[in-house]
């Protein structure tokens, strides 16, 4: 067995004037004539521990260099220098890995650019340990809700025939080689394809997730999706995990309860769970990251129909690029314009023209408008998009005849409208956007350990 302790229970101090041995990355290292010191990083923490060695005790500390894997044992005693409250006084060092050739970090503070080109390192900086430590909390922050909210987690299956959200951004699965397909009546013959037809990799696990509410119900999915999504700005990816309850008997006043009262739990267990690294990005990061926080768990979040904020936005309507205009989606500066300046916290939109949503939403008596709505979040725009679904056969009939969806794909989900139809209702939430907000990131490559977007995987 490895002998050692974690720095997260060394900095406790519990340690104090005992002999430990830690394990760590070298991210500093400086010496004197009589002494030198290293701050070495485990990941179990945001504070690095300092290491400082008696050079009347070691004849070669060169291989002390950053980015070095060592070994320590010393004592722990309380630390005179400003920082940090306890250090190792060594006794003993192996260099376990050491650094054969030019490491890319640095001691001094890299550009996030610089360090996005090697995510394979990256998670070494404070900054990176502290994003992915807040993730692990927020995923399960995301089950513990669910789990004391009586709900059941479901695997949703990755591929699948259908394109859920019908906004054609699916990337393809074949087993076919793509140099010899064959090709019958101008069209792509899959019968010799691994599935006997044409697959996807998912974009929402909705449609799975509504035959299971409908029998067990309430139940939620968190899996990753794919899009091929056009959009190259910094908040969108071609790969990421999304969060989607599904709840029978819930029409769309309990979906937007159960949004906020789910935000304000994950915002209330991270705040409780993760103070150093809310610090930590508050000071490097986001100055008004605390109040983030504090916004998202002692307020309201601010409710409005589509139709409503279409006549606020016009009221402002000289100041947008685009004019507001009755049918048009809320673009990014809509969305800034409602968030940041009108209510200043997170706003609910409700109730959108049916012709820019999918079939599935449950169309209003006005005929025009569907019970569905998008959570805006200050700073990074839509963070859910949810809906009461439509539990009529013969209204689903006829969205998806005006949408030109092919039934015979989507028999099953006729179905469940045929047989013991109920109201239900469901959102779906992107966890990277949400870790954005939580950590004050500003791009979302920078919250996923591997990012894959249009153009870009390393
Ligand atoms: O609004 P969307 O497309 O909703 C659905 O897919 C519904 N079927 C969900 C449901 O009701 N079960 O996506 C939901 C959320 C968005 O609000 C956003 O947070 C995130 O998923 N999202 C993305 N995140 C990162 N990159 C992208 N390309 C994203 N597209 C959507
Ligand atoms: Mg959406």
């Amino acid at each position: 067995m490895i002998e050692r302790t974690p720095i997260k229970s060394i900095l406790t101090g519990k340690y104090k004037d005992k002999k430990v041995t830690v394990y760590g990355w070298v991210q500093t290292a400086r010496s004197s004539k009589n002494v030198a010191f290293a701050s070495i990083t485990d990941g179990s923490v945001t504070s690095p521990l300092q290491i400082v060695f008696d050079l009347e005790k070691f004849d070669d500390i060169s291989g002390l260099s950053t980015g070095a894997c060592i070994r320590v044992s010393g004592n722990l005693v309380e630390s005179p220098g400003a920082g940090q409250s306890h250090e190792i006084s060594a006794d003993e060092l192996e260099i376990v890995g050491p650094v054969l050739n030019d490491y890319p970090l640095q001691k001094k503070r890299h550009s996030i650019e610089f360090l996005r080109s090697i995510p394979h390192l990256r998670a070494r900086t404070n900054t990176f340990g502290a994003v992915f430590r807040m993730s692990h909390h927020l995923s399960l922050a995301i089950h513990r809700f669910f789990d004391e909210n009586g709900f059941f987690y479901i695997h949703a299956p990755i591929i699948t025939t259908s394109d859920a959200e019908g906004a054609g951004e699916t990337f393809q699965v074949t087993s076919m080689p793509l140099d010899g397909i064959t090709m019958k009546n101008k069209q792509v013959d899959y019968s010799g394809d691994y599935f006997k037809r044409q697959a996807f990799l998912t974009v929402s696990a909705q449609l799975e997730a509504e035959p299971l509410a409908l029998a067990m119900g309430k139940v939620y999915t968190f899996g990753p999706i794919f899009r091929a999504d056009p959009s190259d700005t910094r908040f969108h990816t071609a790969e990421f995990w999304m969060i989607e309850p599904e709840m029978a008997f819930f029409d769309l006043d309990d979906d937007i309860l159960l949004i906020e009262d789910f935000i304000k739990y994950i915002a209330r267990y991270l705040n409780d769970k993760c103070p150093d690294e809310i610090s930590f990005f508050n000071k490097f990061y986001e100055k008004k990251l605390k109040e983030r926080y504090r916004i998202l768990m002692d307020s309201d979040f601010a409710r409005i129909t589509y139709s409503d904020a279409l006549e606020l936005l016009k009221k402002n309507g000289g100041n947008f690029e685009v004019e507001p205009r009755w049918g048009s989606d809320i673009s990014t500066e809509y969305e800034k314009f409602l968030t940041d300046e009108h209510f200043g916290c997170p706003v609910f939109v409700t109730d959108y023209p049916a012709s820019i949503k999918p079939f599935y939403m449950r169309l209003n008596d006005d005929g025009k408008t569907v019970a569905c709505t998008d959570l805006l979040f200050p700073h990074v725009g839509e963070i859910v998009g949810g809906s009461q679904r439509e539990e009529r056969l013969d209204v689903l009939t006829s969205r998806a005849v005006e949408y030109g969806i092919d039934m015979t794909d989507y028999s099953w989900y006729f179905d469940l409208r045929k047989w013991g139809s109920a109201p239900h209702s469901g959102f779906g939430l992107g966890f990277e956007r949400l870790l954005m907000y939580f950590t004050g990131m500003e791009n979302i490559r920078d919250v996923i350990p591997f990012p894959r977007s249009k153009g870009k995987m390393i």
